[in-house]
């Protein structure tokens, strides 16, 4: 079984993403193999760019990570109440490929931030559009206050309450899978 996992993130010390490799690190038995945007940059998205240059090889690299994946973990950073520009520009090119960007993977869609809304709207946003892009949410949940409630010298949450509703999450994605 295949998790890939990623923060919709670019900041080289993304909090989403010390939340996506905390979370992998709570499944047993699994290949996990977590993505960074930064491999994944592309030049903005325009209809006139796509015309000059078609799908880059990059877009195809992404999706097809998805397509060999059994399913997946994102954790979203808001930015201005939305997706971050690099998420957004990427999911942009790859549905090009195929509108149905997820491929009908299971997913938990997560999302963090230091303020106490914990990246609520733009994970709101993630959930309600997520089937219209070929991904089954099976649980989605916002972290808020990070930096309260994540040790940053051990990785982990330290929140009991967070803690067990980030397993709560994966049982019902490993249970899908099972
Ligand atoms: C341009 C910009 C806009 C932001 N807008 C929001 C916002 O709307 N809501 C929010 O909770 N945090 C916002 N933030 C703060 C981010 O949540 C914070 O930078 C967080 O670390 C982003 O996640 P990341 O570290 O995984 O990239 C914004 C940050 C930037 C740089």
């Amino acid at each position: 079984m295949k998790v890939v996992a990623f923060a919709a993130s670019s900041s080289k010390n993304s909090i989403n993403k010390k939340l996506i490799i905390y979370t992998v690190g709570l499944l047993e038995n699994v290949d996990v193999e977590v993505l960074d945007l930064n491999d994944y940059e592309l030049p903005l998205f325009s209809v006139d760019r796509e015309a000059q240059i078609g799908h880059p090889e990059r877009a195809k690299a992404f999706f097809d990570k998805i397509g060999q994946s059994d399913f997946l973990i994102i954790s979203f950073a808001e930015h201005n109440a939305s997706y971050t520009a690099a998420y957004k520009n990427l999911f942009d090119w790859c549905s090009r490929i195929d509108s149905k960007v997820f491929q009908n993977k299971p997913m938990i869609l997560l999302s963090t931030s230091p303020g106490a809304r914990g990246g609520s709207s733009v994970l709101s946003t993630a959930v309600s559009s997520a089937p219209h892009f070929g991904g089954r949410v099976k649980a989605s949940l916002s972290i808020p206050s990070f930096n309260e409630n994540f040790d940053l010298a051990s990785g982990c949450i330290t929140n009991p309450e967070i803690q067990s509703q980030i397993m709560k999450a994966l049982e019902s994605l490993t249970s899908e899978v099972d």
